[in-house]
């Protein structure tokens, strides 16, 4: 791969953008705001359903301009072109990227007409299955209906179903109870379990692979506990799977009628679309589950034909470009102000870290700049009361997404007006702070001696300009929490091309599990005969004392 333009500091356009920092870091936001009272109107955009006003950012219309002529300069359309049309955008694994194709409305051809036709064929199978599933009319081996159906499954596999049963939980009337099982420690299995009833429980193997460790090993403790319980005959009524393995879940034993195919070209991170999202469409059904395509078609669609200056992804992209390059703001706190998104962030960790924690460009050459920044978060309220107090006031500094629904998810609008308010009002304490002339101020009307007054002021100052993004919608209902997804999967897509990496590959996670697998013998008999380090032998010393 050659770069038309190396993203990066050598670039002019990166000296330009340096400029507008320097001078915008010298610029408190709140002097922004009392300069431009069309800030608002200047630094908001709704579009495809959602509105991000973006106006406590540390920007203004010459930094946006330049940071949107970035786009263009790394070739943004171009690549976004690319990978509608199917080419082979993630090289490294010789693979296209087609998440767009599987929220298609039929007849879009959306990666050609073959694709179109497997992707709809797939959907059909799968959410026939999980509206039989959900209706009750395909059952047990017993002949009881499902009441509990568990997804086995880690990483993409887990989490955007996890994350969306969570979110979507209003919709979930009348369907049976969905877990997530993930961790290889067995221990979420063993608490599933305990409360499973065999006779009405399905088990899902969701493993674009199915070689995956964790999920393996869960699916074979799953299997042995139904096994010891109904009997082996039993077993392919109790198991379904998602895979592009079919010789793995041949393996298996699962039954053709309960497997869905998913393919190379959908990487795990961005397959909760596809039918790996079969615990997601037992959950909420058919037709929410078309919702939720339904709203991430709408973004692909905003973010395939808009301008970059109205184009949500786009502007979000580059606009943590700015905060992570020029702003040097190494993390990104995901702040949703609605209890039922609070996978999000987690969600969201695996979808920007794993696609764009990389340091090497697309032709291979160390990256020159910071890419990706540390995601985290948590619901807003919960963060309010544990960690922004050094958001507002440490030395650390970070970059700031509340995420805030107008109505309630669960139909308590009042205690949601309190939400809201909260989240509007720490975005302005972020963007204002507070000066020592209003702490004194305030002190002065408390009757304080002012020797006590002047002690308290450093304390109490708030520095403010925390920039930070409100993406605003009516609901968290499917439609838009499909939106959201594919805002921040253009994102990190538009992120990847200003920085010449790939989004789409995951090289530092096979590492990791190559050792383990070298590992396990050594573990299970430290005395045996096994290649591990002197180091980890000492360890393994004491865990084989510990353990007993
Ligand atoms: O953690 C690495 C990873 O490969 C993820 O990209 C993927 O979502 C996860 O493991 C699970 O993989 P699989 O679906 O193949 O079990």
């Amino acid at each position: 791969m050659s770069f038309t333009l190396r993203p990066g500091p050598r670039t002019a356009m990166w000296a330009k953008l340096n400029e507008h920092a320097a001078r915008l870091s010298a610029t408190p936001v709140r002097d922004l705001f009392a300069r431009d009272p069309s800030r608002y109107a200047q630094f908001s955009r709704e579009r495809a359903g959602l509105l991000m006003d973006f106006s406590r950012q540390r920007l203004d219309a010459p930094a946006l301009a330049a940071l949107l002529q970035l786009a263009d300069a790394v070739g943004l359309g171009e690549r976004r072109e690319a990978m509608w049309k199917g080419e082979h955008i993630n090289g490294t694994e010789d693979r296209a990227v087609l998440h767009v194709a599987l929220r298609q409305p039929a007849g879009a051809g959306i990666g050609g007409a073959a694709i179109e036709k497997l992707v709809m064929d797939e959907r059909t199978r799968m959410l026939g299955f999980a509206e039989g599933v959900r209706g009750g009319t395909i059952r047990g081996s017993t002949g009881q209906p499902f009441r509990c159906v568990v997804n086995i499954g880690i990483g993409g596999s887990d989490l955007g179903p996890a994350m969306a049963v969570q979110a979507l939980r209003a919709y979930t009337q009348g369907a049976p109870r969905c877990e997530f099982v993930s961790n290889v420690d067995g221990c979420r299995l063993a608490e599933v379990l305990e409360t499973a009833d065999p006779a009405t429980t399905l088990f899902i193997v969701a493993s674009k692979t199915f070689t995956t460790l964790e999920t393996q090993t869960n699916a074979q403790t799953a299997r042995a506990w139904l096994a010891g319980r109904l009997g082996t005959a039993a077993v392919p009524k109790h198991f379904a799977a998602v895979s592009v393995n079919h010789q793995a879940m041949d393996a298996f034993g699962v039954h053709p009628e309960y497997r869905f195919q998913m393919w190379d070209w959908v990487g795990g991170r961005y397959s909760v679309w596809s039918s790996i999202g079969v615990a997601l469409a037992v959950a909420i059904g058919a037709r929410n589950f078309e919702a939720f395509l339904g709203g991430g078609h709408e973004v692909d669609e905003h973010f395939r034909l808009s301008p970059w200056g109205d184009n949500l992804p786009a502007l979000m992209g580059l606009i943590g470009v700015w905060n992570i390059n020029f702003m040097h703001l190494p993390t990104l706190a995901v702040l949703p102000y609605d209890d039922s998104l609070r996978r999000f962030p987690a969600y969201l960790q695996q979808l920007e870290m794993e696609s764009n924690g990389k340091s090497v460009m697309l032709d291979g050459t160390p990256v020159e700049c910071e890419t990706e920044s540390v995601i985290w978060g948590e619901p807003g309220n919960n963060a309010q009361h544990s960690f922004f107090q050094l958001l507002h006031q440490g030395t650390q500094r970070a970059a700031l997404d509340f995420l805030l629904p107008a109505r309630s998810s669960c139909g308590n609008q009042a205690q949601q007006n309190l939400a809201i308010a909260s989240c509007l009002a720490q975005a302005q304490a972020f963007m204002a702070g507070q000066s020592a002339e209003v702490v004194r101020e305030e002190l002065r009307q408390q009757k304080l001696p002012p020797e006590r007054i002047e002690a308290l002021i450093p304390h109490k100052i708030d520095p403010g300009s925390r920039p930070s993004t409100i993406v605003l919608f009516r609901q968290t209902d499917p439609a838009t929490l499909g939106r959201l997804i594919a805002l921040y999967e253009h994102s990190v897509f538009t992120q990847s091309v200003v920085w010449g990496i790939n989004a789409f590959d995951q090289w530092g996670v096979e590492l990791g599990k190559k050792l383990t697998a070298q590992l396990v013998p050594a573990v299970e008999d430290p005395r045996g005969q096994h290649g591990a380090s002197p180091g980890v032998q000492q360890l393994l010393g004491v865990v084989e004392r510990w353990r007993g």
